[in-house]
């Protein structure tokens, strides 16, 4: 199993009030699944991405990726996760204004500082590639489509070749049609055995992954496999 979060609960503490943002919530996710996360607004789910991105901890609760105890690692090993298993896209992009699409692209390789310049810039072309912008490698962020913006943070999500994507509405500052292209990228993704999780208010959006998780008040309220086959 790729995911598994055993009875995770998330308390936010604000002044003297305590949030229960997650409320108990056991979720299992194999390799190359495709689930969208759909749910009012306040249910938990960006708190429940961010746990799933290590880029926030859990309360209580135990968190396994790809097999390994997430809840004890400290804040390096869990930087080295999210370097190494894990892409993360966002609904407004966070892509560095005065840096072209190549240069976002390459950042991750940079930080995992394993890599020489020469093959950092081929994988950030290929990444680029595999999201349509390879005629757009040298524009910067003021100078593409909100699209093209997040094919680019699609691009650097991938260039890392992690486990595990992730978006948070990813669709949700672009009009229908160019969320639709955006889709049809993640279609494509998982078709070539690409893992992942997704946020979406949009039933339409949702309607592309092959898992929809609804969420209210903390806790996952349903879970439903849809399409290709599915019996029950
Ligand atoms: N950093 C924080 N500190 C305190 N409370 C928080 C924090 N982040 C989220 N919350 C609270 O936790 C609950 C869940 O928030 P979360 O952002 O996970 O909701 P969401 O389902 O992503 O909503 P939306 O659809 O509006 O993005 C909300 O009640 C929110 O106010
Ligand atoms: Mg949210």
């Amino acid at each position: 199993m790729l995911i598994r979060l055993d009875n995770v609960t998330r308390i936010y503490k604000v002044g003297v009030e305590l949030i229960h943002a997650l409320n108990g919530v056991d979720l299992e996710i194999a390799d190359n699944e495709y689930v969208a996360i759909m749910g009012p607004s306040g249910s938990g789910k960006s708190t429940l991405m961010n746990l799933l991105g290590c880029l926030d901890r859990a309360t209580s609760g135990t968190y396994e990726l790809a097999g390994k105890d997430t809840t004890r690692l400290g804040t390096a090993a869990l930087a080295r996760i999210r370097n190494q298993q894990i892409g993360f896209v966002f609904q407004t992009f966070e892509l560095l204004p005065r840096q072209n699409a190549l240069k976002n692209v390459e950042l991750p390789l940079i930080y995992s500082n394993e890599i020489g310049f020469r093959a950092r810039r081929g994988l950030a072309r290929t990444a680029l590639d595999r999201v349509g912008l390879g005629n757009r490698y040298k524009h910067r962020p003021n100078q593409l489509s909100g699209g093209e913006k997040q094919r680019v943070a699609i691009a650097r999500a991938l260039v890392c070749n992690p486990n595990l994507l992730l978006a948070d509405e990813p669709t949700g500052n672009l009009d229908s049609r160019t969320g639709d292209g955006i889709m049809s990228v993640f279609d494509q993704l998982h078709k070539d055995g690409q893992t992942i999780v997704m946020v979406t208010h949009e039933e339409y959006i949702a309607q592309h992954a092959r898992r929809v998780i609804r969420m209210s008040d903390g806790q996952i309220h349903t879970d439903e496999r849809q399409g290709k086959g599915v019996t029950s």
